[in-house]
Parts: structure tokens; sequence; C-alpha cells
């Protein structure tokens, strides 16, 4: 059976101190609902997840990276590997996000071999994809997101998904307040598990969680997620207020 995942990305937001208060605020708000089979995952930057894992510890969340570098080690200075993750407690990266795709500049062939990187050193993903306004405009975001999927991670082998969640977000929804309609995210991710089926099988379709991200807020997540193909969110903004995260937990 496939998982309900709720994750908040944090982007460049928080401090030290600010993280501590937010991951406090969360476990209080959380600790009392029933989470079965249901995922609650933060991704705070990477100066502040090795504490971020030591305060998680004896509750239901879990600490996730933002982004890793596909090489083992060496002269790539700024970057973090999968080991240097691992070693502080981290088993789940964010890889493909659009503002690394678009701010700063990941091409497909990048985030083949950090797909790669990432399952070589028994990582999970959270890989993420989506199209732009104009696609969605020129009908044209069936392809987009199928050529997203086929350039960086349809290399894998069908049992290397059970290490992968899909997180299908429509850039112009991310950050506008402008979200996908409840219907739209159906579509595509209806259209995403029939990829799967056709690329690898009936068990790899089912069993992998596709979660929405684009202005998911406590307004609107419900509807969202009552739709059957998806499993969760990729929270942003609303990811920020313990109050607003867990009120889009609880729509789960
Ligand atoms: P917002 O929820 O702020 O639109 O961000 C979504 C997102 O990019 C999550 O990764």
């Amino acid at each position: 059976m496939r998982q309900k995942i709720v994750a908040g990305n944090w982007k460049m937001n928080n401090n030290a101190k600010e993280t501590k208060q937010l991951i406090k605020g969360i476990k209080k708000s959380i600790k009392k609902l029933p989470l079965e089979n249901t995922r609650v995952l933060v991704a705070p930057t990477f100066v502040n997840l090795a504490k971020a894992v030591k305060r998680v510890k004896k509750s239901n969340v879990e600490v996730v990276a933002q982004n890793m570098h596909q090489s083992k080690n060496g002269a790539f200075t700024g970057e973090i590997s999968a080991d240097m993750l691992q070693s502080i407690g981290i088993s789940t990266v964010i890889l493909g996000h659009s503002e690394r795709r678009s701010v700063f500049g990941e091409t497909a062939a990048v985030l083949q071999e950090k797909v790669t990187a990432a399952i070589q050193n028994n990582m999970e993903i959270i890989f993420c994809f989506g199209e732009m306004l104009e696609d969605r405009k020129s009908n044209n975001h069936f392809k987009v997101v199928e050529n997203q999927l086929k350039n960086s991670i349809f290399h894998l082998e069908a049992r290397d998904w059970e290490h992968v969640i899909l997180a299908y977000e429509p850039v112009w929804a991310i950050g506008t307040g402008e979200t996908a309609s409840p219907e739209q995210a159906q579509e595509m991710h209806a259209f995403i598990r029939n990829l799967l089926k056709e690329t690898y099988n009936n068990e790899v379709s089912e069993n992998t969680s596709i979660l929405y991200g684009g202005s998911v807020k406590p307004a609107n997540a419900k509807e969202i997620f009552s739709k059957p193909d998806v499993d969760g969110g990729l929270i942003g903004g609303a990811a920020l207020k313990s109050e607003d995260f867990t009120a889009i937990i609880k729509a789960i």
C-alpha cells in the first residue's frame, strides 16, 4: 500500500533558533494525531540538518535534505554529498525542485546523475518536476512532465522505485497563491501513474506516492488530498508555520 506523505520544504528560511522553534511546534501539535500510514517530513536548510535530526528523535517527524551533489566527494566548493547526509542520519533528499532547475541551472542530465547517486547511496528521493505556465497554456504540460521523468528518473530499475517519491509541482503554482485545481492535480497524477505502469509495472504504479506541490494551504489541502491519485503534498510557504502545517497534515 502506498504511503501518505506531507513534506515541508523550508527552502532558504529559518535560522538555527527558528528551526528549533518550528520543529518544537510541529512535534507538539502532531503528537496526538493518528498518523497511520502517514509520514511527516521537514526539509530545513543544510546548516540546520544535524541538529534537526536530533530534535525529531522520538517523534513522528522525519528530517530530509533539500538537495545533494552527485559526486562522492572532491573539489566541489559549497556542495554536500550523499555520504555526508547519511553520516548525520539523513536518508531522504529532495531532487529536481523547480528552483534548483531555474535559479541554479540544474539540467535533466545533472538530475539524472543525482538520482543515480542517491539510489547508489541507499537514499530515498523526493523527485520534483512540473510544467511552466506557457507549457500548460500551449497544452504541452503532459509532454513536458513525461520528458522530465523520462530524462532524469526513468532510467532506474523497477526495484529502485521503493525508494522514490514523486512530487508534481506545476511551476505556475509555486509560491504564487495560485493552486492547480483538485481536478487538474488528479488529471496529472493519473497520467503519471499510468506512465509508471507503462514504463515499469502495475506494482510500481500502485505503490509510488505522488505528492502535489504548489500553494497548498489549510484552506485547499483537504480537497486536493481527496483525489484518489494524490498521496499528499510538498508544502512551501504554509510549512513555515506549525499551525498551518499541522492543519494540512490533518487534512490528509
Ligand atoms: P509553495 O507551497 O510556497 O507554493 O511552495 C511549493 C514548493 O515549492 C514546495 O517544494
